[in-house]
């Protein structure tokens, strides 16, 4: 195909060049961005009078052809263009002619790509946005079933206090929560139209940008014509939303990978959410959960990638730029995948409650009760924190658990220990006493539940 700037060259391009320079293999998937663009655009055209109503309708009712004709399959991408702009204005001059070659007037590829970038973007946002939720609802759905499920609560990896397995869930119902408000928030500020920012100085026909903006769900347009063309902030954020979300889904994927090791068995995974080894007979491994945090490394790089990308830059455009969309693509490829295959991974996942109870009776994760039972009967913290701590080192000694300790031993620690002390320590009640806002206790999980759900 000849190219399009053949005036202004002596030579044909090399086709090293021509492949080098070529976006169409990753930028095709914005085709229908790129025409409905277009067709905004040519509207616009008609009704201000910079092409003629006939020419405006024929160009439109073409590119909804070709849009069509893509979407069917009936039509493919000519891989030899430079890229998906130059394909569509290539088909449909191809189609009607020199009428077709009135489309790009008062617009060039740099505020035309800008805008398809951010039109791709604005559905892909509200794609992760509905399988974010689909993952929070199996979550809350598995919080719901274990509400009164008891497991040891950890910091630093050491067995720390009990709570339940609901609480531990719904903490990462809430990091999506904060993650779908992150996407919602990069979308507000990308929802302006660049188009007819032009090359990068604007144009002297009497275009009307408000209009395309509007036509194209626009809260406004970009009112700076060198911004328009050279920003990509909102791919940055949203770049940045992808790999928070990622750290989310690998935290979990961690604690997954944890859990149904032979250590702990607090879950296990279903087959068909695990693999097997080609040696070892006996494995089932967690690969998904360990893809997922692998995965992870790549969605933080493609950040970097457009960070360091940008840097440099000078204003305005600068062919630099369409190194953006393969890391802005990657990073929502790889967050929708991950998204879809977590939410079945866990509502097939098998909770071994006892196991969880089982572990938490161990490593005297009641320490603080008896402690607050102390304080409850009129001893001021520090010192019945002290005495706690030396009845566990008895108990470490002893091999005993705090429920194992008879009455007259805890007597001589302190003569403020009376027989209701082993309710104090009880592991349920002391899960489920835990009624402050946030907490563990039934009444906070069940508010939790209503909160996200709502
Ligand atoms: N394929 C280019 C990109 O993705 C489109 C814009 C090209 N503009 C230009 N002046 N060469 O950035």
């Amino acid at each position: 195909m000849a190219n399009m700037w053949a005036g202004r060259f002596k030579k044909e391009e090399n086709k090293e060049v021509n492949d080098f320079n070529s976006s169409i293999s990753f930028d095709s998937r914005m085709y229908k961005s790129d025409i409905l663009g277009s067709i905004a655009h040519a509207t616009m055209l008609g009704k201000q009078g910079i092409i003629s109503k006939e020419d405006s309708e024929l160009i439109i009712k073409t590119l909804s052809l070709i849009l069509n004709d893509l979407d069917t399959g009936v039509l493919d991408f000519d891989y030899e263009a430079e890229d998906i702009h130059m394909f569509i204005e290539a088909e449909l001059t191809k189609r009607i002619g020199d009428v077709g070659k009135k489309l790009h007037t008062a617009r060039s590829r740099n505020d035309q790509v800008a805008l398809d970038i951010r039109l791709h973007l604005k559905d892909e946002v509200e794609v992760i946005k509905s399988l974010i939720c689909k993952l929070m609802n199996e979550i809350i759905n598995l919080a719901e079933e274990n509400k009164y499920t008891v497991m040891p609560g950890y910091t630093h990896l050491q067995r720390a206090q009990p709570i339940t397995f609901a609480n531990h869930l719904l903490a990462y119902a809430y990091m999506l929560k904060r993650d779908i408000e992150r996407f919602d928030d990069a979308k507000k500020r990308m929802n302006y139209s660049p188009l007819g920012s032009c090359a990068l100085a604007g144009t002297t026909y009497p275009i009307d940008r408000d209009f395309v903006a509007s036509r194209l769900n626009f809260d406004g347009i970009v009112k700076n014509s060198l911004d328009g063309v050279s920003d990509r902030d909102f791919c940055v954020e949203i770049a940045s939303a992808c790999a928070t979300l990622m750290m989310h889904l690998s935290r979990f994927s961690e604690e997954i990978i944890l859990w149904s090791s032979w250590e702990f068995k607090f879950i296990d995974l279903d087959d068909a959410y695990s693999t097997g080894s080609s040696i070892m007979p006996q494995k089932k491994n967690p690969d998904i959960c360990e893809l997922i945090r692998g995965k992870t490394g790549r969605v933080y790089g493609n950040l970097n990638t457009l960070l360091v990308m940008l840097k440099g830059l000078p204003l305005a455009y600068n062919k630099d730029m369409q190194e953006d969309k393969e890391a802005i693509f990657d990073s929502l490829d790889t967050v929708k995948m991950c998204l879809s295959i977590f939410a079945p991974m866990l509502s097939t996942m098998k909770v071994n409650k006892d196991n969880m109870r089982r572990a938490a009776a161990k490593g005297f994760i009641n320490a603080t009760d008896l402690a607050d039972y102390l304080v409850k009967k009129g001893m001021p913290f520090r010192d019945a924190y002290k005495i706690s701590g030396t009845i566990v080192a008895y108990c470490i000694d002893e091999n005993l658990t705090l429920e194992e300790v008879k009455l007259d031993i805890y007597k001589k620690y302190s003569n403020l220990f009376e027989s209701d002390l082993y309710e104090a320590i009880d592991l349920e009640k002391a899960t489920f006493r835990r009624t402050s806002k946030g907490a563990s206790g039934i009444e906070s999980v069940e508010a939790q539940i209503k909160d996200l759900r709502s």
